[in-house]
């Protein structure tokens, strides 16, 4: 569903047309109103306004606050039970904009960043080893921003801890591109934010939920005292199945990422506050 005339339409056509080729039947539906969208199992939203050069994700406040709040609107109304994946940018404040406006319990309303960071942290890490990506394990938790926290004592490449394989120096330029991994794409495109990555980390999320596959995978969740954070969206291990979050898993972080895990959290805070003055 797009608000723009004709777009959505294209893009199922184009999407049924590949159908016979992938192996799916062709049942793709382009509209630009809510009501084929009734009853949704799951709702993924990305409307609203992506970065362009030079701006951070937070700069996108006030205008994506309106945009998803009105589109949470009209999910809740129409599809009552469904669960919600926040795509929209800046990704945590989106998530509270949605929670707020559906009301939905917090096991429905989920934010897609993590998993995506992760792919880029991993991607980094398999090409400085020059191993497959399949073999690295690293995930990154906190905000969808620049606090964001690749979480470094756990990632691993075949089991091998990564600290093992890679000097400390070159380790912190890896996170550090890992933070910026979302501006680098748009420095380059010049117009429009990454595109694949984050579907792909999109769609990783809800085969998890409508296959009940019970992944654990990072993503934005409203904590209630998880990780001594309380009432924020904010990146963390989740298990997602049918009922969407089913657990928060809490590890035990190095002191120093915990320290940033805070950091990060506070962030949220400051933009969830912001908000409220908007
Ligand atoms: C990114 O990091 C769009 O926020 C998304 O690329």
């Amino acid at each position: 569903m797009d608000i723009v005339e004709g777009m959505p339409q294209g893009k199922a056509l184009d999407l049924n047309q590949s159908g016979p080729v992938v192996g799916y039947e062709p049942n793709v539906v382009g509209t630009n109103g809510y009501e084929e969208t009734a009853g949704s199992d799951i709702v993924v939203i990305t409307s609203g306004f992506p970065r362009q050069p030079g701006m951070s994700r937070d700069d996108l406040l006030a205008k994506n606050k309106e945009i998803v709040g009105g589109v949470s609107g009209q999910v809740a109304d129409r599809s009552p039970n469904a669960i919600v994946i926040v795509v929209t940018n800046p990704l945590d404040a989106m998530c509270h904009v949605a929670s707020d406006v559906t009301a939905f319990p917090r096991q429905r309303v989920i934010g897609m960043a993590g998993v995506l960071d992760s792919a880029r942290f991993r991607t980094f890490l398999a090409w400085e080893l020059g191993v497959s990506a399949r073999d690295v394990t690293g995930f990154v938790l906190g905000g969808h921003g620049d606090t964001m926290v690749p979480v470094v004592s756990y990632s691993n490449v075949a089991g091998v801890p990564i600290t093992q394989k890679i000097a400390a120096d070159r380790l912190e330029e890896i996170v550090q591109r890992t933070r910026d991994g979302g501006a680098e794409v748009v420095k380059l495109l010049q117009k429009g934010s990454a595109f694949y990555a984050p579907a792909a980390a999109t769609a990783e999320m809800v085969d998890s939920i409508v296959l009940d596959q019970g992944r654990v995978l990072p993503c934005a969740a409203l904590c209630q005292g998880e990780f001594g954070i309380d009432g924020l969206f904010v990146g963390v291990p989740v298990k997602l199945g049918r009922n969407g979050i089913e657990e928060i898993i809490e590890i035990e972080l190095e002191q120093g990422e915990q320290e940033q895990l805070k950091k990060s959290a506070a962030a949220v805070e400051e933009l969830v506050s912001a908000m409220a003055d908007l």
